[in-house]
């Protein structure tokens, strides 16, 4: 059977080892700058992955059996449309669309009202700003917190608004009531209407104002109460949402009273090395051949999962203490994989300012 793949960089080399080892053909689909992953595919063609057309046009004429991609916004709406052009198994065109639009996804939620989220108005440029605060102020298409910023008072909505713009292509971004509380995000995987929540994330984060993300953990130690509501929040969301088939993240905060608010979900696995490497980890479960069976049409459902700890520490200028301890610990049994990059540390306002980690499995939580 013959794959597409969308994207080539380095972090997706599990869905081509994957496929390979699957026996698949595999169809490499990406820019040639940057195209890490091509020599790990048979076939490579230079094409952005957003141009979706003359990518369903390739699929169409070499007969293509499954199209999938991976925690790459980018991608999703591509994926779809190639999906429903070519009859392979996928979301619809305009599930995709609505997903990676924030103020849609807000709007879907809001109409279905399956889920507490916070209070949101859409702004153009120019708009009147509401004076409620905090807020956050965020572009709508955006992605790794880029553009994201904690308001707390009207002096700060002008900077806010120029970072959201500058990290924005559409003519609105969006402002939200602001919601403390723990974040979490949750990895699942669907197939023809069918959702299989794999794993809980608890997040920890630079905070306000721009919430970059230090370490992941899974499982996480909430209240198995309070889990059990998330995950069926989570079914309820990828059904209002149609969001049928493929990986999903979906991202959350819960307040200290326990309530469930909302944040976003993409319709991919997560990024920062929770969709190919924790999920699995964790559980047991391999996630990344998942996906290729969900493109390929052909699922097994996943099964009893394994019950172990898993977690990435981020090193930066906000977490140095983090180049220590994986000098320290880099040869530990739990020690998965990690990276220090030859670089200053940066203080974090966006993911990519972030410069190595260190994953651990073990049979607890490992802190530092
Ligand atoms: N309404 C809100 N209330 C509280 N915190 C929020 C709110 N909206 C966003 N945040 C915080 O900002 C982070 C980034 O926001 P959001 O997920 O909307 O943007 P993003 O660009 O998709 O970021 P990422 O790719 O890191 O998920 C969230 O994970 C959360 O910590
Ligand atoms: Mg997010």
């Amino acid at each position: 059977m013959k794959i597409a793949i969308l994207g080539a960089s380095e972090p997706h080399l599990p869905l081509y080892l994957k496929a390979r080892d699957m026996g698949l053909e595999t169809y490499c689909i990406a820019w040639a700058e940057g195209a890490f992953c091509r020599d790990y595919a048979d076939h490579f063609f230079d094409i952005s992955i957003t141009e979706k057309e003359k990518i369903a046009d390739l699929c169409a004429k070499e007969k293509i059996d499954g199209i999938v991609s991976n925690a790459l916004e980018l991608a999703v709406p591509t994926m779809a449309y190639v999906a429903d052009k070519c009859g392979l198994n996928g979301i619809s065109y305009q599930a995709a669309l609505r997903a990676v639009s924030k103020k849609e996804m807000r709007k879907r939620i809001e109409q279905t009202a399956v889920c507490r989220q916070p209070g949101f108005t859409v702004l153009r440029q120019g708009d009147p700003v509401p004076e409620i605060f905090p807020a956050v102020i965020k572009p709508t298409d955006s992605s790794c917190s880029n553009g994201v910023s904690k308001v707390s008072c009207a002096e700060e909505v002008q900077a806010a608004l120029e970072r959201a713009w500058a990290a924005s292509a559409s003519d609105e971004i969006m402002m939200e009531e602001f919601i403390d509380g723990r974040e979490i995000s949750v990895e699942s995987i669907s197939f023809h209407g069918r959702h299989y929540v794999l794993a809980i994330t608890d997040k920890e984060t630079t905070g306000a104002p721009y919430f970059v993300e230090t370490a992941h953990h899974q499982p996480s130690s909430l209240p198995d109460a309070i889990q059990e509501e998330v995950r069926n929040t989570v079914r309820d969301l990828l059904d209002a949402l149609e969001l049928t088939d493929g990986a999903s993240h979906a991202e959350f905060k819960i307040t200290d009273e326990g309530e469930i608010y909302f944040i976003e979900i993409g319709a991919r696995g997560g990024g920062d090395c929770i969709s190919y490497d924790l999920v699995q980890l964790s559980t047991g479960y391999d996630f990344v051949k998942g996906m290729i069976e969900v493109a390929l049409d052909r699922f097994t459902v996943p099964e009893a999962v394994a019950g172990n700890y898993a977690g990435i520490y981020y090193l930066s200028q906000d977490t140095s203490y983090v180049r220590d301890f994986i000098l320290k610990n880099r040869d530990k049994n739990w020690a998965i994989r990690w990276k220090i990059d030859d670089v200053p540390l940066k203080s974090l306002k966006r993911s990519q300012d972030r410069s190595g980690y260190i994953i651990y499995k073990s049979d607890h939580k490992i802190i530092i």
